[in-house]
């Protein structure tokens, strides 16, 4: 039997080149859409390194309608479509702000669009637990409040869930999963793929493997005087490799959809950490010391926040297999192999 088709929009991406990885194992034939503008183009080699099979890439940007309809009609049968491509930087995002909406919504948009002409009716979208904002209680369920967003990021998340809700109500049959991630970390046990931050890393894990490298000199917390065991934020990391297999996960549950959906599912382990945590599991797991440093509160912080994944557990099957400790321990691999 011909393996079914799936479109990876930023499957050169953190996410989605473990979500390739993930669907090859499965006995899908992932097709990745990425510009590499956010990505290296040898993590094509690596996903073929470890698969042993090659994706067929199309280095386009996805807001292009001529561009995706071209690869749509090379591959008629395409199945479904994970929707990884954005910009993820909430930082940036606050200077650019119509750079975000214009890439985030709008690729969207076009994509949409071009599923609708072609008939391609399953569709995995990346959103976050960003949506959640500041959460009035720690642990979020899916029906958890949606909070206004406090960054021109976050909004393109929330405009992006809506617009995906109101177009399956227009349509006859299409069906969504709109995944909201926690804190992804880590990376695949080859050490052979992983996160690649451009510049100086905004996230935790990132910045202390860099630290440990010595490409940073110092971590520098932020905050220990929040309301927390230790005074420091807390989330739920999760390793990468569990996140990818949600996807697949996710695309058989919309295979045995009969009628148009839209659900939402938080992608959590269900546990919190907080910084000092991850730092000292960090130190431990990879017998070596950080260097860092207590510093001010960071503006627009969450104080805690980690994931009900129930939800994800009993619709989708899924659950984490890896611990903190596993995805510490693979983040500092990956670091050290970085070319
Ligand atoms: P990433 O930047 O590593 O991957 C995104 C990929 O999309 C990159 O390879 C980039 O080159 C590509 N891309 C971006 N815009 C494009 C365009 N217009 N056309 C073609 N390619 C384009 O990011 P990631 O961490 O893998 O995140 C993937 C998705 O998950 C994003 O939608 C992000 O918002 C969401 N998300 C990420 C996190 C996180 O912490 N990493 C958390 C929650 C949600
Ligand atoms: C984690 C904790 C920091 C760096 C961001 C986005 C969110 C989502 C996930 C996409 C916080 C602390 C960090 C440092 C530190 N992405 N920290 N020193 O803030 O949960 O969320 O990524 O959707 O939208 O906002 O992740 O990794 O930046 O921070 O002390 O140098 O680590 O204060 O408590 P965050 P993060």
């Amino acid at each position: 039997m011909a393996k079914r088709k799936i479109l990876v929009t930023g499957g050169a991406g953190y996410i989605g080149s473990h979500t390739v990885v993930e669907l090859f194992n499965a006995g899908y034939e992932p097709i990745i859409v990425d510009d590499f503008r956010n990505s290296q183009s040898w993590i094509i080699d690596r996903l073929a390194q470890i698969t042993g099979e090659s994706p067929k890439v199309y280095q386009i940007d996805c807001s292009d309608e001529n561009s995706m309809k071209a690869v749509f009609n090379e591959h008629s049968d395409i199945f479904g479509v994970i929707h990884f491509a954005a910009y993820k930087a909430v930082g940036e995002s606050m200077n650019e702000p119509v750079m975000y909406y214009q890439n985030n919504v709008n690729s969207l948009a076009v994509l949409l669009k071009v599923m609708k002409s072609f008939k391609v009716n399953h569709l995995v979208f990346s959103s976050s637990c960003t949506v959640y904002g500041e959460p009035k209680h720690p642990i979020v369920t899916e029906s958890t409040p949606i909070q206004n967003a406090t960054s021109p990021y976050g909004a393109t998340k929330i405009v992006g869930e809506q617009l995906l809700n109101f177009t399956v109500n227009a349509s006859a049959n299409l069906k969504v999963a709109l995944l909201r991630y926690f804190n992804p970390i880590g990376a695949h046990e080859s050490a052979l793929i992983g996160e690649l931050p451009q510049g100086v890393p905004n996230n935790l894990v990132p910045y202390i493997t860099q630290t440990a490298k010595g490409i940073r000199e110092m971590l520098t917390v932020h905050g220990s005087d929040y309301e927390t065991s230790d005074g420091t934020c807390i989330r739920d990391y999760i390793h990468v490799v569990d996140l990818a297999k949600a996807h697949v996960n996710a695309i058989s549950w919309l295979l045995q959809q009969e009628n148009k959906v839209c659900e939402a599912f938080n992608l959590g382990t269900g546990k919190g950490s907080t910084v000092l945590e991850i730092i000292n599991t960090f130190e431990e797991v990879n017998d070596l010391k950080l260097n860092y440093k207590i510093g001010p509160r960071r503006e627009g912080d969450v104080v805690q926040i980690w994931a009900d994944p129930s939800k994800a557990k009993e619709v989708l099957n899924w659950q984490c297999n890896y611990s903190v400790k596993d995805a510490l321990l693979h983040s500092w691999k990956w670091e050290q192999n970085i070319k």
